[in-house]
């Protein structure tokens, strides 16, 4: 009796975690990304593209610059790099570390190139690509960035680092002491900023950005 208790106590509270939960929890780092695509199908409802003024603006960056190749990085599902692929016919090389993520964006746009890697570790092996796009991956990858920076400036110089990030208006809990909305994280990235956008509605919680620098 009290086993059958246990169990059922155990599938309600796992009932109740979001995909949240494996990433950020309680203002600490998780990152079980594996175990997220496999719990949940849409996380970030990534389906529907949230967040489209910066989404929109990544593309018009893309196509202002004049960009002709494109290392995505987070790509999750795939459906951002559909949306450049429509916009720009570009095949962007769209890489992820979670492979339960890449095996569901392969099933879901089989036209397109998806990869398992982790960017903190093999970013270098990209360095053809014109283009770095950070795809709303920031918070993931705080602690490396610093050493991130300085493989693009190693292996990338001359190219561009496009990065859509959204930022809280006043709840943001984890990263605060690195930025927290599009003019600190400007400040904080060596290289030359070249175009930016910044939207919101006032309906929204979040302000949603797309900054491209030249790296240098
Ligand atoms: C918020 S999702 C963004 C998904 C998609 N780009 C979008 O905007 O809908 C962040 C993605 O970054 C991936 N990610 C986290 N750390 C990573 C790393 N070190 N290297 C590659 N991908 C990573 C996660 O697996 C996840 O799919």
């Amino acid at each position: 009796m009290s086993y059958v208790y246990f169990e059922t106590t155990k599938i309600m509270e796992d009932k109740q975690k979001t995909y949240h939960d494996y990433v950020i929890k309680d203002g600490k780092f998780i990152g079980k990304f594996d175990e997220m695509y496999t719990e949940f199908n849409d996380p970030w409802t990534q389906s529907t593209q949230p967040n489209k003024y910066s989404r929109m603006a990544g593309i018009v960056h893309i196509q202002n610059f004049n960009i002709k190749t494109v290392l995505e990085c987070g790509s999750g599902l795939g459906y951002y790099a559909d949306w450049i692929h429509r916009e720009t016919q570009i095949i962007p090389k769209s890489v992820d570390i979670s492979a339960v993520a890449i095996e569901k964006a392969k099933t879901l746009f089989p036209h397109l190139d998806f990869e398992v890697v982790d960017i903190c570790t093999e970013l270098s092996k990209f360095k053809d690509y014109d283009c770095v796009l950070f795809s709303e991956i920031i918070w993931y990858i705080l602690p490396d960035l610093k050493e991130i920076f300085n493989v693009l400036k190693k292996d990338f110089k001359g190219k561009y680092f496009l990065v859509n990030q959204v930022f809280y208006k006043g709840t943001q809990k984890y990263g605060n002491e690195y930025f927290t909305n599009l003019k600190e994280f400007i400040n904080y990235v060596p290289f030359t900023l070249v175009g930016q956008c910044e939207a919101t509605m006032d309906k929204d919680s979040t302000i949603e950005t797309s900054t491209i620098f030249k790296i240098d």
